[in-house]
């Protein structure tokens, strides 16, 4: 099977090197989740660098209220169609919860499926403390590997629920240890989520990764926002550190009301929605119609 028939083109690909040239010539990364064909349509034609297919998913498209349900299947799935998207950005896969925790063997499992069946150019997983021979274990097998440090939504209940970390000393220097200890594993970047900016930009300027910011000010090396948070998708409140630059959902429910307003007024279809049959073909219709016997249930084969 050829690369393009995986959908994706490693000719024009951005090189994983490019990523710390970018950081040491300081040029911003912008990262954005996506969880479909569109979604990555759309980051692929507004020219960004990396495509996250985030287990935000879970949440965001699947309805759940946490990342914790999403699975394996779910997330190749979804990975899949957006690696066909996307030839240009790096395509990031989460590993679902508890497909990388437990043991080395796990992860390289779980990430080699990204590899293989989705296509994926990387993954990301969260968390330090024993995800750290994780990463060692991913990247020294060859898989490109991004670390998430913060606030990880996988365990965010023993992080006393969806909040900022790293807010005192000791907690900020423990977030500084883990960036190394990430970095020093091979990790390629790493995701700093609700971090207090000073601190963010204290662990940037120690690192040669780019780190890559969601609520950790812009002192990181670059950004990422979830989809349907950029594009105003979503129904209840953002979170602090999102910006919607479009509402996109308020433009959605407005033309499906109009589409059904058409439909009860019998305005749509109109003409030009419809397909034409010739006047001597509707006519010999007609006639065959009335001259053919009335068709039973029993003729057509109906169970009914
Ligand atoms: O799942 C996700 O979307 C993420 C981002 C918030 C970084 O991990």
């Amino acid at each position: 099977m050829s690369a393009a028939q995986y959908g994706s083109d490693p000719a024009r690909k951005l090189p994983l090197q490019e990523l710390a040239a970018a950081k040491r010539e300081g040029r911003p990364l912008v990262m954005v989740t996506a969880y479909d064909y569109p979604s990555g349509r759309i980051a692929e034609r507004a020219g960004v660098d990396l495509v996250l297919v985030g287990d935000s998913a879970a949440m965001v498209v699947l309805g759940h209220s946490s990342t914790v349900p999403a699975t394996m299947d779910e997330m190749i799935m979804l990975t899949s169609a957006v690696t066909r998207a996307c030839r240009q950005p790096l395509v990031v896969a989460d590993l679902p919860f508890m497909s990388y925790q437990v043991s080395d063997e796990d992860a390289l499992r779980a990430a080699g499926r990204f590899l293989k069946e989705a296509a994926a150019d990387a993954v990301k997983l969260e968390g330090a403390g024993p995800m750290i021979a994780r990463i060692r274990a991913l990247a020294g097998a060859g898989i490109p590997v991004v670390a998430h440090l913060g606030l990880t939504p996988q365990t965010a209940t023993s992080q006393g629920g969806l909040r900022a970390q790293g807010k005192t000393a000791q907690a900020a220097l423990r977030l500084l240890h883990d960036a190394h200890a990430c970095e020093a594993a091979g990790a390629f970047a790493l995701v700093l989520e609700a971090v207090p900016a000073p601190v963010a930009e204290r662990i940037s300027s120690e690192l040669a990764i780019p780190t890559i910011g969601i609520g950790a000010g812009a002192g990181c090396d670059g950004q990422v926002l979830v989809f349907h948070d950029l594009l105003g998708l979503g129904e209840g409140k953002l979170p602090k550190f999102a910006e919607p630059y479009a509402q996109l959902g308020d433009l959605a429910v407005a033309a499906v009301a109009r589409y059904a307003e058409d439909v009860r007024a019998r305005r749509f279809p109109a003409e030009r929605h419809t397909y034409a049959i010739a006047p001597e073909e509707l006519e010999r219709f007609r006639r065959l119609v009335d001259e053919a016997p009335p068709v039973t249930a029993e003729d057509e084969g109906s169970v009914l």
